[in-house]
């Protein structure tokens, strides 16, 4: 397999997001919503990442976009301002080809390039080996976790938060006030 293309996502993608999502919404528990969004939910996601300066992107394959990965303000109150959290999303059938790390590597890139501080990954649920390692393959530590905070399929869900810290650059440190 040739290297995936990652790229900015545009609107003409998120119908392929929407799909991959909804996948996983239904039938396992990384997300912890129970009916999938609609386009227009996906589509406030998409803009919310571009009015805050952020980077959301897809993977692609072949002209198929396979995975995509976003990242959006971790908390409103301002002080949180060089904090975000991330998610990360795999085809099913594209999996465990590096495609998620190569993924993940250009979010943390990108998002050192805008300033930002450190990054939030909210895991669900703590059985999630394969976001758990990936995470770690791509230099997040984990932090902590929260203990049956969600319920879903009948089962209490734990999160794992994971944190990737980002050193500003001499010029950006400065910047930050
Ligand atoms: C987590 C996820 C994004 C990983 O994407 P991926 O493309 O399959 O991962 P990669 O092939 O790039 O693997 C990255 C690393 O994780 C490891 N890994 C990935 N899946 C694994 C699994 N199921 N079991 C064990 N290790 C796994 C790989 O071995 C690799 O380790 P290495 O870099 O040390 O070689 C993908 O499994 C996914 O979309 N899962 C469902 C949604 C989810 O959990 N999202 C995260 C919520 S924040």
């Amino acid at each position: 397999m040739t290297g995936p293309i990652i790229r900015s996502a545009v609107e003409a993608d998120l119908e392929s997001i929407r799909r991959i999502y909804e996948h996983d919404v239904l039938t396992g528990t990384a997300s912890f919503e129970i009916d999938p969004p609609d386009r227009e939910t996906i589509r406030t996601r998409w803009q919310l990442a571009g009015e805050a300066g952020l980077p959301y992107l897809v993977a692609m394959i072949e002209n198929q976009v396979v995975a995509f990965a976003y990242a959006l303000p971790y908390r409103p109150r301002p002080a949180y301002r060089y904090t975000v959290e991330h998610s990360i999303y795999v085809d099913r059938s594209w999996r465990r080809r590096g495609i998620g790390k190569q993924l993940l590597d250009r979010l943390v890139e990108l998002l050192t390039g805008c300033g930002i501080r450190e990054i939030i990954g909210i895991i669900g649920d703590s059985t999630n080996e394969a976001s758990l390692l990936a995470h770690e393959s791509a230099g997040f530590h984990q932090v902590g976790t929260l203990q049956n905070v969600g319920r879903k399929f009948d089962r209490w869900l734990d999160t794992v938060i994971v944190q990737r810290s980002l050193s500003p650059s001499p010029n950006e440190a400065t910047k930050i006030q």
